[in-house]
């Protein structure tokens, strides 16, 4: 049955096919494997037998990795590439074993169980996947992967950056890794052309840079998708925000404030932003627009739109503004916009404005004040001739709220501040903090110690929020002193 999958169609009843001669080297120019010799028990003390076995380990990786490079050169010269397409899993594996059985008997080589396993599924992860990025896209304590050329892969787990042990063989290795990404989304990345942004398989969100931009090696940053989204819940669980604070939310995005959530990267905006979106009423037919589509919107009556860049003729392009403006032709309710980042701001505050109220959207920014002064810089690029009076006045009515993410130093992520825009003082687009998160101290680990607290001021909207039928307890605005 593997026979399927070899180029010549019928392998041999004994299951060992006449490899061509390329692929069965004569044993005299065959590769040798370095097996590694039994280590002698140290005489000395601990660290000399961490330091050997550190050693042995390296060794066996070393000769995993040489065994998997012969295999997957023979692999690629015996599968039938087009078959692989309806292979199954176990059927593909199968095969790889095989084939795997036969080089190292041929080179006479003996593996334990757990090294012919591991040699198997990274073979498979080398045909079928993305190579060594595989193990870390089905680990679910990942949020990010980045990779810094062939030899140093990063990963982010718990709002902290860790170093792997995962590598590439070399930027070759690397490169092939990357082409079968974006080439699957009709992309291509080239010394003329060294960038894309692409969506894995699985929905996660990818970008590359090769050289020679990226200097040290192809520079690759995932954002791994995740199939259940945070919800209100869990980052009231998390420490995110208090309960409080959600019942706070829950009025402003139920009574249609329009709001930003304004954050670092990586700070937990898009997160912030899907779980807000919990609180939209089911009748409410919603349009979503994002340069990579992330958003999970659990309403029934969602319509998902995802901007696309120009082809390699430099036609095609459909911006996030192009987006917008469409949408509003398609009699939203509310519009979400994923990131604002550039000329769409323009439409966006002009759809905040003229009635599509409880629309959303994040923007990258430090704190609520540099979230405006993003906003009034997006628009000047935008090229609008308008006095910045005139801007901060269309932002001033547009904006009623500003949630501020932020990762903190111990990888927390939290809603250091909700703030209210009032409306303009003078020049000045004037704002009141009413939550904020107060760090007290560091624990010796260095995890920060904080409280959610309230600022004393009452809300701005507690009138709208009672005559919507949002009867938020005074108390929530008292701070704790
Ligand atoms: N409060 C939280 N607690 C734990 N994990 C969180 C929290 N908020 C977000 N995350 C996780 O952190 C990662 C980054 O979150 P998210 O994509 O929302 O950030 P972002 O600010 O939109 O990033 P970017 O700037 O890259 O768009 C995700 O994997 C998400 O699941
Ligand atoms: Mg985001």
């Amino acid at each position: 049955m593997f026979s399927r999958f070899r180029k010549d169609g019928n392998a041999p009843a004994s299951g060992r096919p006449a490899a061509p001669a390329a692929a069965a080297p004569a044993a005299a120019a065959r590769p040798q494997v370095a097996m590694p010799r039994a280590v002698p028990a140290p005489a000395a003390g601990r660290p000399a037998a961490e330091a050997v076995s550190a050693d042995k380990e390296k060794k066996r990786k070393g000769r995993l990795t040489e065994l998997k490079l012969e295999i997957h050169k023979r692999l690629l010269e015996n599968l039938n590439l087009s078959a692989l397409e309806h292979a199954t899993e176990a059927s593909l594996k199968q095969e790889i074993s095989s084939l795997a059985s036969e080089t190292l008997d041929e080179l006479s080589v003996a593996l334990n169980k757990d090294d012919r396993s591991t040699l198997v599924q990274e073979l498979y992860d080398e045909v079928m996947g993305l190579g060594p990025l595989e193990p870390l896209l089905k680990d679910e304590t990942i949020n990010d992967i980045l990779v810094n050329g062939p030899h140093r892969v990063f990963v982010e787990r718990a709002g902290k950056l860790q170093l792997t042990d995962v590598t590439f063989r070399d930027e070759r290795h690397l490169m092939r890794i990357i082409d079968k990404i974006v080439s699957a989304v009709g992309r291509r990345v080239d010394e003329s052309n060294p960038y894309c942004d692409a969506r894995l398989a699985d929905g996660s969100r990818f970008n590359c840079m090769v050289p020679p931009v990226a200097v040290d090696g192809s520079l690759v940053s995932i954002r791994k998708f995740k199939k259940e989204k945070l919800k209100i819940e869990d980052l009231v669980r998390f420490g995110a925000f208090t309960e409080e604070i959600a019942a706070y939310l829950q009025a402003a995005v139920s009574t249609r404030l329009n709001i930003i959530v304004s954050g670092g990267t990586g700070s937990g905006k898009t997160t912030t932003l899907n779980a807000l979106s919990s609180f939209i009423d089911n009748s409410e037919r919603v349009l979503t627009i994002e340069d990579t589509a992330e958003l999970q919107l659990q309403q029934m009556h969602v319509g998902r739109m995802e901007s696309r860049p120009a082809n390699v003729e430099g036609k095609g392009a459909v911006t996030q503004r192009d987006c917008l403006r469409n949408a509003l032709r398609m009699r939203p309710d509310r519009i979400i916009v994923g990131e604002t980042r550039g000329e769409e701001v323009i439409d966006m505050l002009q759809a905040m404005n003229t009635g599509h109220d409880g629309s959303m959207t994040t923007i990258h920014a430090n704190n609520p004040r540099d979230g405006i002064s993003r906003l009034e810089n997006m628009v000047a690029m935008a090229g609008i001739e308008m006095p910045l009076k005139a801007v901060r006045s269309q932002i001033a009515s547009a904006v009623n709220l500003i949630v501020q993410a932020s990762r903190l130093q111990d990888g927390s992520r939290r809603m250091v501040s909700v703030t209210e825009i009032t409306g303009m003082e003078g020049e000045v687009i004037s704002m009141q903090e009413v939550f904020r998160y107060e760090r007290l101290g560091v624990e010796p680990s260095g995890k920060i110690i904080g409280r959610f607290n309230a600022t004393g001021i009452r809300s701005a909207y507690s009138e709208r929020f009672r005559q919507w039928g949002f009867d938020l307890p005074p108390q929530i605005y008292e701070p704790i002193v």
